[in-house]
């Protein structure tokens, strides 16, 4: 089931009929009112999660929009807004409708932008950051609640992004599964992601990127493994590769099997959207109810993408 249909069948969500596939409710809105804006276009991609988006521009966005995009982001989880012309500080008004701005605690931001990662994979670097399932910045107390990512440069193929619908995952699973996960917590830690032997192997040397060696490598946080999402009141699996190392109180072998399950069952090609990059496109996804991974499938040519992460709050 597609995010949207059980989120608005849960009366969570301002039930707007017509607005993922808005033709009809769109055109009726623009030959009722010719003289407001044209309503924004959002097409599903996918049959689990993830929407395009047409007909709008971040550089001069109305309420009326933006409360749209919000309605699309919630129903679809991750969306790509395309055909977008944004300085970085237009990419941070946007981003900061939706709550306050991180600096990330590892990887550095742009000069007069802290808030602002350049994901930048040159045509000869060996990898592309954010490979590997994960939900941005698990390894903090307060997990990014969503990450919005401006597209510059992209590869002529390959390079995409997967997103895979975190709601699913758990509801997929038997009720005897459900049952134990709600009662556990998970350790979360950027040590195997970013310790400094891990990065540089994986990043330094290897990619333009540059990375901050803080305190925040080695720390860990407990979060559980099942959240209920504040805004949908959905439950979600909030498990990942990249960050969770192990259950809370137990060694990381004992949780190895229970984890690598869950890893695999987490990122099932059927709760599964690709998203294409274009030049100009404007992804944005909900970190606690999705998790996502780079492709590292673009050798020879160069990617750059600008990503900005919102705060969320402590999972419970
Ligand atoms: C990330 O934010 O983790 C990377 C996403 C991407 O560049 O595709």
């Amino acid at each position: 089931m597609a995010l949207g249909c059980e989120a608005e069948s849960l009366g969570v969500l301002p039930h707007k009929p017509d607005s993922a596939n808005s033709v009809g409710e769109k055109g009726m809105a623009a030959r009722s009112q010719p003289m407001t804006r044209p309503a924004i276009d959002v097409q599903p991609i996918a049959g689990a999660m993830g929407a395009e988006i047409h007909g709008v521009d971040l550089a001069s966005l109305d309420d009326a929009s933006f409360a749209e995009i919000v309605d699309a982001f919630h129903r679809f989880g991750a969306i790509v807004l395309r055909n977008q012309k944004i300085s970085h500080d237009q990419h941070k008004t946007f981003a900061r409708r939706f709550g306050a701005l991180e600096v990330h605690p590892i990887v550095d931001g742009l000069a007069g932008h802290p808030e602002i990662i350049k994901m930048h994979k040159a045509a000869g670097d060996a990898a592309t950051f954010g490979v590997g399932w994960h939900s941005d910045n698990s390894f903090t107390e307060r997990p990014s609640l969503c990450s919005v990512v401006y597209g510059v440069t992209v590869p002529p193929f390959g390079g995409d992004t997967l997103f895979a619908n975190q709601y699913l995952a758990y509801e997929t699973l038997s009720a005897g599964m459900r049952r134990m996960l709600d009662g556990l917590s998970a350790v979360h830690s950027a040590k195997y992601a970013y310790t400094a032997p891990t990065t540089v192997d994986k990043y330094e040397g290897k990619t333009t990127m540059s990375y901050r060696h803080t305190e925040a490598v080695q720390s860990e946080v407990v979060h559980p493994v099942v959240r209920t999402h504040p805004d949908t009141g959905r439950r979600a699996l909030y498990v990942n590769p990249m960050f969770t190392v192990r259950f809370a109180d137990m060694t990381e072998a004992e949780s190895r099997p229970l984890l690598d399950f869950l890893f695999r069952h987490a990122s099932r090609e059927d709760f599964q959207c690709r998203i294409r990059w274009q030049e100009g496109s404007v992804t944005m996804w909900d970190n606690r109810c999705v998790q996502h991974t780079a492709l590292d499938d673009c050798q020879g040519f160069e990617r750059v993408h600008y990503r900005v992460t919102v705060e969320g709050d402590r999972p419970q």
